[in-house]
């Protein structure tokens, strides 16, 4: 790993620091920091805009060429050929499973989808209009208080069927927020039906007549879970590793990482773009907002454009645009007006010198939302959805992490505070 040397000179500092630079299978080198503290310095880099927190094998993504790799597996193929169980599977355990293990895995997370019945008390306490992340946020967080005293996270065996538990359980009690808002009663997963389709049975299905699941959205919701599954460092993920370097409870962790996708900033950004589009309200205001957009007084952005990592398209967003024509078109409604303003916008924001002097593109979030909409999940639940589908690559990152050395997060500061004064009359 180790390939060369940096040489930090410092001005009045006689000898220079040297400090090895460490090379991946692909992707930048890192240059090793730590032996700075000894030197008496920190680095400072605030929103870890050029810092590297962790080795990891699971994703890799380049910003400029627009690629998404999951354990080496570009995102458009497994798109086309893989499932979301299969790509679970892979974040998880590092290869494709085989036919047997693939029906292993399924059925492993078939028979943990029911939520304790104790947990389904805790929806009473909930207001009908609460967000349903805020929901998720402390519902998947008391999962912890099922899930403890038998939990050792050192053992590799509670690892696993705590990473099955969480993603089995996440699109059961996603339905339950949604039905919690419209004041149905929770629906039971069915042990027939696959992932995604059991999911829109628990979101759609009540208890006064038999299930009925289109195959196509089943499959579109599939694909759109996939195509979340993982993102290498981004602010949840960090955050459930951050938080698992203390040694949590994993669902305590996935809690936390909820709450920090949460944001508009990050996974909020499908629900803003929604409401964005509702906004606009029609083609001939798009220019308006482009302006907004571009306005530094103005706090406006354009959700779902711009990204930390991608200068270029994100691959995400081609599939999503792909998948909301076929979904649209399937469903009669290719000329959703919400679809035909966001065609617009994007066209209108690619040729921009604003955007592309600034690279921003579309990223996953600016499609995801009018495809869920159009499958009749209210915008509320948009971000829910991005939660259920990141769940695998929370708790393989966490499982990472806990499966490897490693020690507690722990950064430190620019401190421009006061130095050392007295209490008055001290
Ligand atoms: C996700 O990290 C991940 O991997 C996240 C994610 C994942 O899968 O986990 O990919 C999911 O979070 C996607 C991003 C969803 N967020 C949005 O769509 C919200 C809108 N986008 C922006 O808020 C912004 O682009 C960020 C937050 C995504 C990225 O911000 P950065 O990297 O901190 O960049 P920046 O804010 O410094 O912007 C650089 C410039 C600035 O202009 P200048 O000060 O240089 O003149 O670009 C401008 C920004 O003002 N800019 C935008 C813009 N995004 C950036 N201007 C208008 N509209 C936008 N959307």
């Amino acid at each position: 790993m180790n390939k060369k040397t940096a040489s930090l000179s410092l001005e009045g500092v006689k000898d220079s620091i040297d400090l090895p630079i460490l090379g991946g299978s692909i992707g930048p080198d890192v240059i090793d920091v730590g032996g700075l503290t000894a030197k008496g310095y920190f680095t400072f880099d605030p929103g870890f805009m050029s810092t590297a927190s962790c080795e990891s094998r699971i994703t890799y993504i380049d910003g400029d060429k627009g690629v998404l790799l999951h354990r080496g597996y570009p995102i458009e193929q497994l798109a086309e050929k893989s499932d979301y169980l299969e790509t679970c599977y892979l974040l998880l355990n590092g290869e494709l499973p085989d036919p047997a293990q693939k029906a292993e895995f399924e059925n492993d997370i078939r028979y943990h989808t029911m939520v304790h019945e104790k947990l389904c008390e805790f929806f009473k306490g909930f207001p009908i209009n609460a967000h349903p992340m805020a929901i998720m946020v402390g519902v998947v967080g008391a999962l912890s208080a099922f899930y403890h005293d038998s939990l050792d996270i050192m053992k590799e065996e509670d690892r696993r069927i705590s990473a099955h538990r969480l993603i089995a359980k996440m699109p059961t009690i996603a339905a339950m927020c949604y039905k919690h808002a419209i004041g149905q009663p929770f629906m039971y997963p069915r042990n027939d039906f696959g992932y995604a389709e059991n999911f829109l049975h628990m979101m759609f299905s009540t208890p006064c007549e038999a299930p009925k699941v289109s195959p196509i959205l089943a499959k579109a919701m599939d694909t759109i879970f996939l195509l979340h599954a993982d993102h290498e460092q981004n602010a949840s993920t960090s955050t459930v590793r951050l938080a698992g370097s203390t040694g949590a409870n994993p669902f305590a962790c996935v809690s936390a990482g909820i709450a920090a996708l949460w944001g508009p900033a990050h996974g909020g950004a499908n629900e803003a773009v929604l409401n964005m589009l509702d906004e606009i309200g029609d083609e001939s205001r798009i220019e308006e907002f482009i302006k907004r957009a571009k306005d530094k007084n103005d706090p406006f952005r354009l959700m779902g454009f711009g990204h930390r990592v991608y200068k270029n398209f994100d691959p995400r967003a081609k599939v999503m645009r792909k998948i909301c024509d076929e979904v649209l078109t399937e469903l009669g409604v290719e000329n959703d007006p919400l679809f035909r303003i966001a065609r617009r916008l994007e066209k209108i924001a690619l040729e921009d010198e604003y955007f592309i002097e600034r690279k921003l593109y579309p990223n996953v979030d600016f499609y995801s939302g009018i495809i869920l909409k159009a499958i009749g999940i209210p915008a509320s639940m948009f971000t829910v959805i991005f939660a259920v589908g990141r769940t695998p690559g929370w708790i393989s990152h966490w499982n990472e992490m806990i499966s490897n050395p490693y020690k507690i997060g722990r950064p430190r500061q620019l401190y421009t505070g006061h130095a050392r004064r007295d209490y008055p009359g001290t």
